[in-house]
């Protein structure tokens, strides 16, 4: 276990949802256990379809909660004592619970201790990949997240009911959601406080004419982890992104943008009294040389486009580097060390990290990343694949030493 464990009274709830991966929750409350945290679990009416309560009070640290206890004449408000805890993992979770916890409902013991409760929330969905998909659903993600929530999965394999067979949709292992909420429980450390980070998320739009661009798909997943962890760790941060459907992070001045131009005017401007730089936007390399004023009709025959390269930005702060921290982002698809080492010293970047846009579970917008850190001298590392939150932190801590190793002047 390399992660650092929690203090030993941690407390975690787990509520357990009305999916087939219910039956899974007693191994979590294992596991949870296992890692010395206390644990007190919730079920939902639905969750009790798929599980008894008894097999769950047998893993938990006393009595199960259910809606049945709640309304129960009892001095204390159940889902208050369910909520003294610091931190909520809700497992098997379903369209419902999701929908009842985004939009604020209170009408079961679940709902309303998750409205109570103080600390980091897990959400470990299961449900069908359809259900999981809808636009309704995603919403209602989209939503928790921006308000701090955590997902871990759905996973694609072999899950519910006979003939569905696999897809995505399973609920994530309960070892992978211990250890994950174990990361969330550690204690979070304030080593950036008192300093300036600055990050470039997103892809760039570079217009041919009012209503066509070239761009790239980008969903600036990673650049929002790595604002947000530097937030949490007490910097001020300014997030300069391209368009995503990510909404803007609490706390973290964030700047909306679109061109390759626009990206380096606002990246510039904020960098100039920064401590970190982080540049994961996804540039585009080149755009038009004319940007038409009018929708360009289309013409019989081929079309040449002329295009102009974009400047560098993060070559462009390399050349007058100051204290900065420089950091950089490559996607390559073959020789990656030498050509991000080879990068990293041609933009004066204290590292790149490196990523395979072609490998599984790295592509472009999902949540998890494997990386290689690459120095400007070829020394490298790879890093294991994890949440693109955690890639911020390991990225972050590497940023901090970098930063402490200047010389001071
Ligand atoms: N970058 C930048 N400005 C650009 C292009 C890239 O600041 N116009 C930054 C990216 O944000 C990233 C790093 O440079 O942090 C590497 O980007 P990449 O596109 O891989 O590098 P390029 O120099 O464009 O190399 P290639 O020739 O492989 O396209």
């Amino acid at each position: 276990m390399t992660e650092a464990t929690p203090a030993s009274t941690s407390c975690v709830l787990v509520i357990v949802g009305g999916s087939m991966a219910a039956v899974k929750a007693p191994s979590v409350l294992r596991r949870l256990r296992e890692q010395g945290l206390g644990v007190r679990a919730i079920a939902t009416r639905a969750a009790l379809a798929f599980i008894t309560e008894l097999s769950l009070s047998t893993a938990a640290d006393g009595l199960v909660g259910t809606d049945a206890h709640w309304f129960e004449a009892r001095p204390d408000a159940l889902h208050l004592t369910h909520a003294r805890v610091d931190g909520v993992v809700v497992v098997a979770a379903s369209a419902e619970l999701l929908a009842g916890a985004a939009g604020g409902h209170a009408n079961d013991l679940a709902l309303a201790s998750l409205l109570s409760v103080r600390g980091p929330v897990l959400w470990v969905p299961a449900m069908n990949e359809a259900m999981w998909r809808s636009p309704a659903v995603q919403a209602n993600v989209e939503r928790l997240r921006s308000w701090g929530h955590r997902f871990l999965g759905p996973e694609v394999g072999a899950f519910g009911t006979r003939g569905e067979g696999s897809g995505l949709g399973r609920m994530a292992e309960p070892e992978d959601i211990a250890a994950r909420m174990l990361t969330l429980l550690r204690p979070v450390k304030r080593d950036l406080e008192g300093m300036r980070v600055v990050v470039s998320a997103g892809p760039t739009r570079e217009y041919l004419d009012p209503v066509r661009f070239i761009s790239n798909p980008s969903s600036g997943k990673m650049g929002f982890a790595v604002a947000e962890e530097a937030r949490d760790r007490g910097a001020d941060v300014t997030l300069v992104t391209g368009p995503v459907t990510l909404g803007d992070p609490p706390g973290v001045t964030t700047v909306r943008i679109e061109s390759a131009l626009e990206l380096r005017d606002a990246v510039v401007a904020a960098a100039a009294d920064a401590d970190i730089v982080v540049m994961t936007a996804a540039v585009a390399d080149y755009r038009a040389a004319e940007q038409a004023s009018e929708k360009q009709a289309k013409i019989a025959g081929d079309v040449t486009i002329h295009l102009t390269p974009n400047p560098d930005i993060l070559a462009h702060l390399g050349a007058d580097k100051g204290k900065r921290v420089l950091v950089g982002f490559a996607m390559e698809t073959h020789a990656g060390v030498e050509r991000a080492a080879a990068k990293a010293a041609r933009k004066n970047a204290d590292f790149i990290l490196l990523n395979y846009p072609t490998r599984e579970g790295t592509a472009f917008g999902g949540d998890d990343n494997q990386v290689t850190l690459v120095r400007p001298d070829g020394r490298h590392e790879d890093w294991p694949r994890v949440s693109k939150r955690e890639v911020a932190r390991r990225l972050l801590d590497e940023a901090v030493q970098a930063a402490h190793a200047r010389p001071t002047v």
